[in-house]
């Protein structure tokens, strides 16, 4: 990064008057400017700069002349800082000649996925300075020491060598068809092997299949707090999340008269995250039949994001909402990163069910998308049949003894002995979304609270407003680690919790 640029003089200067990013977030709240702290991790980083108002704003706060911050230290220069964000700008380098410097898309603006934003960027700055950080935040199996069944390397080694060509663009006959075969073990109506689709992940075809259906202005019901792909990739592709309320009272299920009353002739679709991802519910049959019953009325396409469905504890049983729902157009999503703890293979799938007949041009305009992008990771697919067939190991996990049973039961109960924590039990999954009394720690802001938590007892957590979550008050634990470990972070926890006020 070059001295003359505006991102080396606003870091600099930043790091010159010990101020935060999350200080200059605060002097904007203060000042009544909208600027959150991805912008300014985009400003230090130098992906992006800054609106004229904006610029006018850091500099003042900074007590810099806002020309200099610009980088350009010649009077008569022109001025880099252009009022539209996304129009190029002309930067003079060293040798005098305009360079042409590169926005992000607007349509950036408002996608938030906090999972991996500016908590995690202070956490990567605090562990390049050699400090050792305790990660709660991420629902990555493997590091914590779960690994894949040795049966499912052994296989993908050896058909390392068939997997060399693209596949078929939904993916492997064999791959498919044992996703089928599962579908029809969970009763889901009406499913072809042409009705299923292989994806990097979920994670792809969630964006693939939210950019085939938004128009702009389109609607779509998405959970609050939300696994929050969602929401950011309805956004991006034009459309309006409209977010309703899971009930943390009552086992944070959807609140169906929230949802009644946030439909409107624009909205297209609701999604479900069943078991959910932040809150560990399970969703039983009879509220299943409720969002039924709604996106029968409203005449609605139901998306159910399913990727933890054999996680479940309790010897409760997983419904799929498709296999409520022959009447209606669905698309369940499942894959092995959770269930499989292989989620660097990138393997996830979905499943078209029910009414075909009302959806023909949607699903031509999934076909046309998965086309694009030719296939997914064809050495994955490959284990899918060895993966979903035989013994599933992840059962030795979830039961009495198990490790994700015995860390889960361990998380609820250190957690609600914390004074001013209280937490719903999870059913299924590896996450947990406690609540804070804001009053007794006067937290107003839950992204500060993460950063404080962090700073001080280096652990990383996602506060809520990470899962679309808005009120201040509730932040997720992922409890992959060993009880030790949730043991260490605990005693901490409670520690800091002690004296905490914002
Ligand atoms: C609810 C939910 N859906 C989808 C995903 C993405 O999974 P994948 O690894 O298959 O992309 C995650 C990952 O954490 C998740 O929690």
């Amino acid at each position: 990064m070059s001295k003359e640029s505006f991102a080396y003089r606003l870091k600099s200067t930043m790091e010159k008057q010990e101020l935060k990013q999350v200080d200059i977030v605060r002097a904007a709240e203060q000042c009544g400017v909208k600027l959150g702290k991805s912008h300014i991790s985009q400003y230090v980083s130098g992906k992006a700069t800054p609106r004229a108002d904006i610029l006018h704003f850091l500099a003042d706060t900074l007590q810099v002349e806002a020309a200099w911050l610009t980088g350009i230290d010649e009077p008569d220069a022109p001025a880099i800082i252009d009022d539209t964000p996304q129009q190029q700008i002309n930067t003079p380098v060293s040798g005098g000649t305009n360079m042409r410097e590169f926005k992000k898309s607007t349509k950036l603006d408002n996608v938030l996925y906090d999972v991996r934003g500016p908590v995690v960027e202070e956490a990567a700055r605090m562990e390049d300075l050699g400090t050792r950080i305790l990660k709660l935040n991420i629902g990555n199996p493997a590091p914590f020491g779960f690994v894949t069944p040795d049966e499912v390397v052994y296989d993908m080694s050896k058909q390392l060598t068939e997997c060399e060509g693209y596949s078929a663009a939904k993916g492997l006959f064999s791959a498919r068809k044992a996703i089928m075969q599962y579908a029809q073990v969970k009763n889901l109506p009406n499913v072809a092997i042409d009705d299923i689709y292989t994806g990097n992940g979920v994670s792809e075809l969630i964006n693939l299949s939210m950019s085939a259906l938004l128009d702009d202005g389109d609607e779509i019901l998405i959970p609050s707090p939300d696994y929050p792909l969602w929401t950011a990739c309805a956004t991006l592709a034009g459309g309006t999340p409209v977010h309703y309320i899971c009930d943390e009272q009552s086992e944070w299920y959807p609140d169906m008269a929230d949802i009644e009353k946030k439909i409107t002739d624009r909205t297209k679709a609701l999604v479900i995250i069943n078991p959910n991802n932040p809150t560990g519910a399970l969703y039983p049959r009879e509220v299943l039949q409720q969002i039924v019953e709604i996106a029968r009325r409203h005449q609605l396409i139901i998306f159910s994001d399913e990727i933890y469905d054999r996680l479940v504890m309790d010897g409760e049983e997983h419904v799929s909402i498709a296999s409520l729902a022959p009447d209606l157009f669905c698309v369940t999503f499942s894959g092995l990163s959770k269930s499989h703890m292989i989620a660097g293979y990138r393997i996830g799938w979905m499943v078209l069910s029910g009414n075909k007949r009302i959806a023909k041009d949607y699903m031509e305009g999934l076909n046309m998308l998965s086309n694009m992008r030719l296939c997914s990771n064809v050495p994955a697919q490959s284990i899918v049949q060895t993966a979903l067939g035989g013994h599933q190991s992840v059962k030795d996990y979830i039961m009495p003894g198990g490790r994700v049973y015995e860390q889960r039961d361990y998380i609820y109960k250190a957690l609600n002995d914390i004074p001013g924590i209280t937490a719903v039990k999870p059913k299924a999954g590896f996450y947990i979304f406690p609540k804070m009394d804001v009053k007794k720690f006067n937290i107003t802001n839950d992204e500060n609270f993460a950063l404080d938590l962090l700073r001080e007892k280096k652990i990383l957590i996602v506060h809520g407003n990470g899962f679309n979550w808005k009120q201040p008050d509730h932040f997720r634990i992922v409890y992959l680690p060993r009880i030790e470990v949730l043991e260490n972070a605990m005693v901490k926890m409670k520690d800091f919790l002690s004296t905490y006020r914002q």
